[in-house]
C-alpha cells in the first residue's frame, strides 16, 4: 500500500488544499449541535483539527471561550485571517495553537475536548490513535466530555468498487481572482487489514488566462468499526457513553452507507 508522509492529510503539504477548504465544505449541520453540547458543558472548550475555523468562530460568536488546535500552518493562518474579521470580543474568546494532535500538554483541562468532521480517521497508526486519546482523557475535567465524529464505512461500501473511478463530488466554485475549480474523487486504494483507505481529491482549476491544472491531493483515511473504538477508548482511559448516526440522537446503524459514527465519551475514573 502507498504509504503517506503527511499524516495531516495533505494540509501541511498542499497550499491549494488548505486554500480550496472553504469553498468545496460549505457544511454546517453540526453547527448548532456543537454550540449547544458547549453550552451544556459551561465551556471553555478545546477542539482539536480545528482548520479554517469553521465551527470554533460560530461558538465563540454564542459566548464561548474555545481553544482550536491544528497541525497546518496553511489551515492556521486561514482561520486566523477569518477571526481578524470578527468584533473584538469575538476575537478573544478564541486561541490557535499549532500543534500535533497525537501528543499534547496545553497544561489545562476542559469540561469539553472535541474533533468535530472525521478528522481523527487521518491518524492511520493504532499507536497514534491511542497516544491522541490518552492526550484528550489528560485534557478532560473529572467528569468531562469528549465527543468526535468519525466516518462509517458501511460494509456495502466496502464491497463496492465503483469509487475506484474518478466521480464528481462537488460543484464548481468560483475564487476571489475568478479561478474556476470544480473537484472530483476516487479511491486509489484499500487495505481491509489495516482499514485504511488511500483516496485523491481532484482539483481541475481554469485560470481567468485560460491556463488549465488538474491538482491532485493524495490521502489516506483510517475507517472504524463501533466495538474498535469503544475498546480503543477504554484503553485511553475514555468511557464510551453514546454511539450515534446523527446530531438527533439516532443510534449507531453500521448499515448506513456514506453515514458517521458520531462518540460521546467521558473521562474515565
Ligand atoms: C477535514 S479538516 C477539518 C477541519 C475542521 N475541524 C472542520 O470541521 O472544518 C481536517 C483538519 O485536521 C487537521 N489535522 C490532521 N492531522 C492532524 C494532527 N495530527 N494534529 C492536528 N491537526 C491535524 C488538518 O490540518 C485539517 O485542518
Amino acid at each position: 500500500m502507498e504509504e503517506i508522509t503527511d499524516i495531516s492529510g495533505g494540509y501541511i503539504e498542499h497550499d491549494f488544499v488548505a486554500e480550496y477548504y472553504d469553498y468545496i465544505l460549505p457544511y454546517a449541520d453540526d453547527i448548532d449541535y456543537y454550540i449547544n453540547l458547549a453550552k451544556q458543558s459551561g465551556g471553555p472548550v478545546l477542539e482539536l483539527a480545528t482548520g479554517t475555523g469553521r465551527t470554533i468562530i460560530p461558538l465563540a460568536k454564542a459566548g464561548i471561550e474555545i481553544i482550536g488546535l491544528d497541525i497546518s500552518s496553511r489551515m492556521l493562518n486561514l482561520c486566523r485571517k477569518q477571526i481578524e474579521k470578527e468584533k473584538e470580543v469575538v476575537r478573544s474568546r478564541i486561541t490557535l495553537l499549532e500543534r500535533d494532535m497525537r501528543d499534547f500538554n496545553i497544561n489545562r483541562t476542559f469540561p469539553l475536548v472535541t474533533i468535530p468532521y472525521s478528522s481523527f480517521t487521518y491518524l492511520t497508526e493504532v499507536e497514534d490513535q491511542l497516544s491522541c486519546l490518552e492526550s484528550v482523557n489528560r485534557h478532560l475535567e473529572p467528569g468531562g466530555t469528549f465527543f468526535m465524529t468519525v466516518f462509517n464505512e458501511s460494509v456495502q461500501a466496502l464491497e463496492d468498487t465503483g469509487a475506484f473511478k474518478e466521480f464528481d463530488i462537488t460543484p464548481e466554485f468560483t475564487m476571489p481572482d475568478g479561478r474556476k475549480v470544480y473537484r472530483r474523487f476516487c479511491y486509489v486504494e484499500r487495505d481491509y487489514t489495516r482499514q485504511v483507505e488511500v483516496k485523491d481529491s481532484i482539483f481541475y482549476v481554469t485560470h481567468r488566462n485560460g491556463k488549465k491544472e488538474r491538482l491532485v491531493h493524495r490521502f489516506s483515511m483510517r475507517y472504524f468499526f463501533s466495538f474498535e473504538l469503544i475498546h480503543l477508548f477504554a484503553r485511553a482511559g475514555l468511557e464510551v457513553t453514546g454511539l450515534y448516526s446523527d446530531y438527533n440522537g439516532t443510534p449507531h446503524d453500521a448499515a448506513i452507507r456514506d453515514g458517521m459514527i458520531i462518540v460521546t465519551a467521558r473521562k474515565g475514573n
